[in-house]
């Protein structure tokens, strides 16, 4: 088999994560400190796979293609791909054409996070060589997704896909199309051959059914570890959560009266002052806590500066600043440079300055 490449797809508007996305991509919002998008790239690293294209969209393509970079620091190259318009995954594939000629390859969500990364996969896809292979997970909301259907199977078997619907209203079962997929050459022709969905989308599902409805051999796997989409507050928060607990302990920064227990990371030039720490959890480079509890599942950017406040199961991205406040803030995420502080003056009253699509809970 020709060598794998690697497709990830990092347009998209990321409308379900406003105001975040309004400046920033979605692919790029961290979970334990690190943009969503690496994960992806590091998982075909990790498999082996030396060439990655990468689709960008024209408002959110240039600071990807900065964060990212030419593919070196991951150990393989990076081709960035412009998708003009959000036409859908098969249209995306197409705008991949001339950078995945006729090669087979990976295909992931930039958005998404897969327990174990891929390499099983790759594996898999090797030694089979069926004509896709597609990845699918049991979920409590399939009208959400891709649904597949399979054929009967003996028990211990899982049998091959005949049906692939985009988000069904009524899915015939809980099998979702997870957003990692395996292509052969034969994807671009199944792409050219379908059209726009209801929602004018040309739908990477709809591009698989046309292979089943040709003959050709589409695989499933059923996905046992986690996989999580990262379009919403609450997935970004899960993702955190999930990371985090797989992470090793270490502590490069500066602990002064203060206390970490737990699976914690401190990043190097950090510095922690009568704070408590109690993991899973990590305190990004140049922060500076003080008179702070930073309680579980928590990811506090570079440079935030927290002081005499209670954080938890939140997500700070670089640069912001909490002060005095009276509850725990929990269950949060707060984008680049956000300020978030307790006056004293009276009479006390809320004083905000937020974007667009903020969402603002008092509890
Ligand atoms: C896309 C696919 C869908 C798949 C999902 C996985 O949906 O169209 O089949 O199940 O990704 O995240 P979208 O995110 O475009 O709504």
């Amino acid at each position: 088999m020709e060598p794998l490449k690697g497709l990830i797809l990092s347009g998209g508007k990321g409308t379900r994560l406003r105001p975040i996305t309004h400046t920033s991509a979605k692919q790029l919002v961290p979970v334990a400190n690190k943009p969503v998008l690496f994960y992806g790239i590091e998982a075909m690293a990790a498999a082996g796979i030396e060439e990655v294209g990468i689709i960008i969209a024209p408002d959110t393509g240039p600071e990807i293609e900065q964060v990212a970079g030419d593919g070196s620091r991951f150990g393989v190259r990076i081709t960035y791909l412009l998708q003009d318009e959000p036409l859908g995954l098969a249209h995306a594939v197409l705008t991949a054409e001339p950078f995945l000629g006729t090669s087979p390859f990976v295909m992931y969500l930039g958005d998404n996070l897969l327990q174990g990364g891929i390499s099983d996969l790759v594996a898999a896809f090797r030694e089979h060589q069926p004509d896709a292979l597609i990845l699918l997970t049991a979920v409590p909301d399939p009208e959400n997704y891709g649904v597949a259907e399979l054929a009967p199977a003996p028990a211990g078997e899982t049998g091959q896909v005949v049906r692939l619907v985009e988000k069904p209203q009524q899915p015939a079962t809980d099998l979702a199309l997870v957003g990692v997929y395996m292509f052969t050459g034969q994807i671009h022709d199944a792409a050219r051959a379908i059209e726009p969905s209801a929602r004018g989308e040309l739908e990477i599902t709809d591009a698989i059914q046309h292979l089943v409805d040709s003959g050709m051999r589409v695989e499933p796997h059923i996905v046992r570890g986690w996989w999580k989409d990262t379009g919403r507050l609450e997935d970004m928060l899960e993702a955190n959560r999930l990371i985090l607990d797989t992470q090793v302990e270490r502590l490069d920064g500066e602990l002064i009266d203060s206390r970490v227990d737990g699976r914690v990371v401190i990043e190097a030039g950090a510095r922690l002052e009568r704070t408590t720490v109690r993991g899973p959890a990590i305190i990004g480079a140049g922060a500076r806590l003080t008179d702070c509890y930073v309680g579980p599942y928590t990811a506090i950017g570079e440079r935030c500066e927290i002081t005499a406040s209670e954080v938890e199961h939140s997500i700070l991205l670089a640069g912001c600043t909490v002060s005095d406040l009276d509850g725990r803030m929990e269950s949060s995420l707060l984008g680049r440079n956000v300020s978030v502080r307790r006056g004293d003056r009276q009479p006390r009253a809320y004083r905000f300055m937020v974007g667009d699509n903020s969402d603002i809970s008092i509890l």
